[in-house]
């Protein structure tokens, strides 16, 4: 089977070296400029031709990137299937309609309000109470696009500085930590569901995740995988979906965003689960049976950021699995991933340590457990 991704970057090159092994052959489709996924039959779209010559060569498409225009995908949805949706798509890329699906399944999130204004933005401050963030509702990532207003003044720069027409204004959430959960869905329904990973992100940008985590509830899990469901189900959702929360002190859950992808989140199931979301998304999408998602060991992705460091040194690590993205070095940019995995939490976070000394611009490791 040829499978078409959308978008061509270091998400779409994992999907294909997982999928090599399933005798998939892999077409990207590029509407950026910039591809770098370095591997498989790579289009740069920028006219029709592209476009019928990419959909001439493959039988289903997905992407690894959500910030497409919706005419696009729904149109390549007249002509091949296409997994997740285009409607999948629609919600994800838009904070405004993602907090209102949401609320309409119940699922809690952080008091927000949209605005359209500066003064509208300073009155939401107010009604929320400072600190509060500001999002763009379309085309941000990585914390781009955001602002905190840590008082009502503050709404004019904040406004200026993010220079879009429409915001989200979330209550800033006094969080214990950031957690995900990732799930998959096969195109007959099946759910399956990763064990949660804590997250650590620094200025917007995830720096560290672990799995499973050794502190978390069994209720808290069911408490998400019933969350992540209800989106799968609502969305009749093909593939996998990762689910963005904030754990509060009392254990309780507050969604924060959705991507209808694989995520960087989940990179550590590559060496630390049974079967990692790059396949089981294959899987899902071509309709083949799930697989298993239990952890095999405690496991930590280390994200590799505008350095490469010294490869040799990172592999020297007992357990550690490099994965780089060929791409060049540049401040802030994710270049690459070391899995770290170990037999308990104690030698895990050893490794970790280790690690993060030989990356040079790596921010110390904090868990909630330790
Ligand atoms: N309401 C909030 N309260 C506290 N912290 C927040 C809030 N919203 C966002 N943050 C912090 O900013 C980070 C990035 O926010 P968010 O996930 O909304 O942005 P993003 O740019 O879409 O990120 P991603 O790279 O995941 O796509 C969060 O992981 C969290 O650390
Ligand atoms: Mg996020």
């Amino acid at each position: 089977m040829n499978i078409g991704v959308l978008g061509a970057g270091q998400l779409g090159r994992m999907l294909a070296l997982a999928g090599y092994p399933l005798a998939n052959r892999f077409t990207f489709l590029d509407t950026t400029g910039h591809p770098s996924a370095g591997i498989g039959d790579v289009t740069v779209y920028t006219d029709q031709h592209h476009l019928d010559d990419f959909l001439a060569k493959v039988d289903l498409v997905t992407y690894e990137f959500e910030h497409l225009p919706v005419a696009l995908v729904q149109a390549i949805e007249e002509v091949r299937p296409v997994y997740p949706s285009s409607e999948a798509i629609r919600v994800c890329q838009n904070r405004a309609e993602e907090k209102a699906l949401f609320d309409r399944l119940g699922i809690p999130t952080p008091a927000y309000r949209l605005v359209e204004h500066a003064d509208e933005l300073e009155a939401a401050a107010r009604e929320l109470g400072c600190p509060v963030v500001a999002k763009s509702v379309t085309e941000g990532y990585d914390g781009k696009g955001q602002a905190v207003l840590r008082d009502p003044a503050d709404a004019a720069d904040a406004w200026r500085a993010i220079g879009h027409p429409r915001l989200i204004v979330e209550a800033f959430v006094d969080f214990v930590r950031e957690v995900s959960i990732i799930a998959v869905r096969g195109r007959d329904g099946e759910v399956v569901f990763y064990p949660m990973a804590e997250n650590q992100h620094v200025d917007g940008i995830l720096r560290y995740s672990l799995a499973p985590m050794p502190d978390l509830d069994d209720s808290v899990q069911q408490t998400a995988d019933g969350y992540i469901r209800a989106l799968l189900d609502e969305l009749d959702y093909v593939g996998v979906l990762t689910l963005e929360l904030f754990q509060c002190a009392d254990g309780s859950l507050l969604a924060n965003e959705m991507a209808p992808r694989v995520h960087n989140s989940g990179h550590w199931t590559m060496d630390g689960a049974v079967t990692s979301q790059f396949e089981n998304h294959l899987r899902a999408i071509q309709g083949l049976p799930l697989g298993d998602t239990a952890a095999r060991m405690p496991t930590c992705m280390v994200n590799v950021i505008g350095q490469e460091g010294d490869p040799a040194a990172i592999l020297a690590i007992g357990d550690a699995h490099l994965h780089r993205y060929d791409k060049s070095e540049r401040p802030g940019r994710k270049l690459g991933h070391v899995n770290l995995v170990a037999s308990t939490h104690e030698a895990l976070m050893e490794r970790v340590r280790a690690c993060a000394a030989l990356l040079p611009e790596a921010p110390e490791p904090r868990f909630s457990f330790e």
